[in-house]
């Protein structure tokens, strides 16, 4: 049985269709909905039998905690047992937006929601349909991005449906996001605050509205040791295909590829050098990081479905900017 899909106005959702939804998530079904970064696969957050749907839908691990999604950052404060002064000047700054902030949980929280820890992530998204949904349900909303584990997120309906089938229960379709890539995730149960993943939100953003600095060396995520995020073992972005990131525009690598009849996808800047083969699928990326992060996902999942086997990625610039990029690549390319 495929997902209901219900197409619905990025800007203005319809009331309807958001009474639909809303009351789906109620039931305790799944609703894959959109959000400014990815499309997220929510669940009401405080019921535990619908949570984990979530982690079976997901073939997720289920000490890999949830985002829990709310309205504003006073809905935040029914979720969380405290909120610093330094999560209130954030919320101010960036919600809504793409800033998940990691705080203690309150006890209405699940232990599924937040893989059996005693912190909680929430986040206020600025997407006017995902704003609607939690304003019409009246709930705070757990949702991961709307793919199976360890594959890349979903920034359309399509990507949902392709990946999530009928493990999900509807799907609200706005079209394509505009953030592209995942959200920031900081710690602030630690005194500086802590990056955990970076995201749309910059450090140094972050940084000038706490007029602090953050700590981001990032621990060598392995399965053996604690996490304090445990979506940032590496493979969690893999594509399909394997990736291979280039020390410079990669046209070499790309070469060596196609002689050896391998079908090789290839994401670079400017002008190609060499001419796109059968099969195989060529990709000019923009130069601004914003535009890249938009359009990064969205690509790997074309060339996936076009079905090459490898995919070489041209160096990326680096600048701060292109920090979640880079780390998003970095984990896709890396070894198994
Ligand atoms: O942009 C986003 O953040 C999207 C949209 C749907 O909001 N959501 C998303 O969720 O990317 P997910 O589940 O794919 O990634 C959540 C990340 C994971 O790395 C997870 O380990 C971390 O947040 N996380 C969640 N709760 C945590 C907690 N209590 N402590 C530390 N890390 C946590
Ligand atoms: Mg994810």
């Amino acid at each position: 049985m495929n997902p209901e899909v219900l197409i619905v106005d990025p800007e203005q959702p319809s009331e309807a269709t958001i009474a639909v939804a809303a009351a789906t998530i109620r039931r305790g079904e799944l609703v894959a909905f959109p959000t400014e970064t990815v499309y997220g696969l929510g669940a009401n957050a405080l019921d535990e039998k619908a949570v984990w749907r979530i982690y079976t839908a997901k073939g997720r691990v289920s000490t890999n905690p949830l985002i829990v999604h709310v309205a504003s950052a006073q809905a935040a404060q029914d979720v969380v047992s405290e909120w610093p002064q330094v999560a209130q000047t954030l919320a101010e700054t960036f919600w809504p937006g793409p800033l998940t902030l990691v705080l203690p949980k309150q006890k209405c929280v699940p232990a599924v929601v937040t893989g059996g820890g005693e912190t909680v992530a929430v986040r206020a998204p600025s997407h006017p349909v995902a704003r609607a949904l939690l304003n019409a349900s009246g709930l705070p909303i757990a949702a991961p991005s709307a793919n199976p584990s360890n594959r890349i997120s979903a920034t359309s309906a399509e990507h949902v449906v392709r990946a999530m089938g009928d493990r999900v229960d509807l799907i609200l379709d706005a079209g394509p996001t505009s953030g592209g890539l995942e959200s920031t995730v900081l710690d602030l149960t630690v005194s500086p605050p802590r990056l955990l993943r970076p995201g749309l939100i910059s450090v140094a953003a972050i940084e000038a509205a706490l007029e602090q600095n953050i700590s981001t060396t990032q621990s060598v995520p392995e399965a053996s040791v604690p996490q304090r995020s445990p979506g940032m073992l590496s493979r969690h972005y893999a594509p399909t295909a394997r990736l291979v990131l280039a020390k410079d525009d990669g046209s070499t690598q790309v070469e060596a590829f196609i002689a050896k009849g391998v079908r090789v996808g290839w994401l670079q800047f400017g002008a190609l050098p060499i001419e796109e083969p059968a099969g195989c699928r060529f990709t000019e990326m923009p130069r601004e990081a914003g535009q890249y992060a938009t359009a990064l996902y969205a690509e790997l999942h074309r060339m996936n479905a076009a079905g090459v086997d490898r995919i070489v990625v041209a160096a990326i610039p680096e600048d701060p900017q292109w920090l979640a990029i880079r780390d998003r690549l970095q984990r896709a390319a890396s070894p198994e």
